[in-house]
Parts: C-alpha cells; sequence; structure tokens
C-alpha cells in the first residue's frame, strides 16, 4: 500500500508551516460587554490584520483563518448580512496592505451563495495576489468540510474514475485545499472544543490548540503559546518512534 498522503511534504519543525484557525467568540465577546452580536464580529474583524503579520514574523507560512461556515447561514438574516458586510469591508481595507507584505489570497469554500458584491471582490483579491510569495492567507468563507467532500466525489463521478482510481490522492486534488500542505497546527479560540466542520479530511493528523480566549482578544501572546506548545507535540502518524 501506498505511504499515506497525511505525511507533510515539509519538515516537521519547532514552527509549524501551516495553521488553521477557527476563529470563535465574538458574539460572547460582545454579550459580555452588552453590546450586539455584530460589534463583536467588527472587533474580530479588526484583529485580522495584526494577527496575519504577527504569524508572519514567526515564520508561519500559511495561515487558514474560519470566517464564515456553511451552517452559519442559519443564523438570523440580520447577522448573517452584518459579516457577509464585514467581509467586503476587509477586503477593501486591507487588500492593499496585504498586497504589499507579499500576501497571497486564497478562498476556501464555494463563492456560489454570496451576494455578487463580495464574489467579485473576492476574486479580484484572488486574481491580483495570485503571484505573491511571502505568506499564504486562505479565507475559509461559506466553507464546509462536508460540503467540500461532497464536491470532490461529484467530480470523480463526472471525470468517470473508477473505483480502483479513488485514492486520497484523487481526493484531495478535488478539494478547496488541492495543492496546499494540511495544517501542521489548529487553533480554535472561544473555549469550545471542536472542529464545527472545519477541514474535516486536512485536520487528521493536524495537532489541535484550544485557547478560553475569546477570537477578538487573541493576539501575540496566544500565538507565542500556542507556537510553543506546537512545538512541545509529538507528531506520530501512526507510526512508532524510536
Ligand atoms: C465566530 O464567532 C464568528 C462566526 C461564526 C461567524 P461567533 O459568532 O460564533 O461567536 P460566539 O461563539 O457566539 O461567541
Ligand atoms: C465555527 O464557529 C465557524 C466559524 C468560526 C466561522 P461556530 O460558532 O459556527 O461553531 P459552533 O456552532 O459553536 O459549533
Ligand atoms: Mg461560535
Amino acid at each position: 500500500m501506498q505511504a499515506s498522503q497525511t505525511y507533510p511534504q515539509h519538515d516537521i519543525k519547532q514552527i509549524p508551516y501551516h495553521v488553521a484557525i477557527i476563529m470563535d467568540g465574538n458574539g460572547r465577546w460582545a454579550s459580555n460587554r452588552s453590546l450586539n452580536r455584530t460589534e463583536g464580529h467588527q472587533e474580530g474583524a479588526k484583529v485580522i490584520p495584526s494577527i496575519v503579520k504577527s504569524f508572519g514574523q514567526h515564520d508561519v507560512k500559511m495561515l487558514t483563518l474560519f470566517g464564515f461556515s456553511t451552517e452559519n447561514w442559519g443564523r438570523p438574516k440580520s447577522e448573517v448580512e452584518a459579516i457577509l458586510s464585514l467581509a467586503k469591508d476587509f477586503i477593501d481595507e486591507h487588500l492593499e496592505e496585504l498586497h504589499q507584505a507579499n500576501v497571497k489570497l486564497k478562498h476556501l469554500g464555494s463563492l456560489e451563495q454570496l451576494p455578487y458584491w463580495l464574489k467579485n471582490r473576492v476574486q479580484h483579491a484572488v486574481q491580483k495576489t495570485s503571484s505573491n510569495s511571502a505568506m499564504t492567507l486562505n479565507l475559509a468563507f461559506n466553507y464546509g468540510g462536508r460540503a467540500d467532500i461532497i464536491s470532490a466525489v461529484k467530480q470523480l463521478i463526472d471525470e468517470g474514475f473508477a473505483t480502483n482510481e479513488i485514492t486520497e490522492h484523487s481526493i484531495s486534488n478535488r478539494l478547496a485545499t488541492a495543492g496546499l500542505p494540511d495544517p501542521d497546527l489548529l487553533i480554535r479560540t472561544g473555549g469550545e472544543n471542536r472542529l464545527s466542520n472545519f477541514l474535516v479530511w486536512e485536520a487528521t493528523y493536524t495537532e489541535y490548540y484550544f485557547t478560553e480566549t475569546l477570537w477578538p482578544d487573541f493576539g501575540p501572546l496566544d500565538i507565542e503559546k500556542a507556537i510553543k506548545e506546537y512545538g512541545r507535540r509529538q507528531r506520530r502518524f501512526g507510526l512508532i518512534t524510536d
């Protein structure tokens, strides 16, 4: 049997190459201050640029941020609209600065259900930064791990794949994350210890780090703690070590 797809292609060093984050806790951050949930999302969006910068300073080469899940459409319309509009504002306010910092933007998830004004901006941002190379920032927005796997399976069927041609490789290559290394470290803020449909295929051998810190309060000290903790983990990928 071929070696598992889950082996990272890069060296597993003290510093994770790819960090994925479930940015959770905006609503509770707002409730704690008697603000409405939208204000929590505003604060949550505000901290993103400094977080990207901070990970870059730690030499993390790829960052994936979970901003909106396929399940989040079920929230009240006003909250969903506020989140979509914040995503637009984020691109408008930070695209140039991310481009100047040589950051490559990628979108994970489906653009189909998004309003045209957001879809256009995301496509423009991805296209504009496509040749950048200092860091890759994947924005998981309208993303669901299960929806992504379903979409990959449909593609395999449409392409006429035979059962013996279905491999980890053929599936991985049809996911939104095709060509990207699996996350080494997955951080979830906000105190919940679950995946909530994020990177269900890709995070099988990822190291998980859960913190009580609510996303708008997440900062350089939390990043340092998470990376230090990652350095203490022993990754085995199902094998044994000497
Ligand atoms: C995460 O914060 C942002 C999104 C899911 C869009 P929440 O809105 O889930 O905040 P909590 O978990 O209710 O505090
Ligand atoms: C996960 O958080 C989605 C994002 C952070 C974008 P949720 O708040 O939606 O997850 P649950 O409902 O607590 O599982
Ligand atoms: Mg939440």
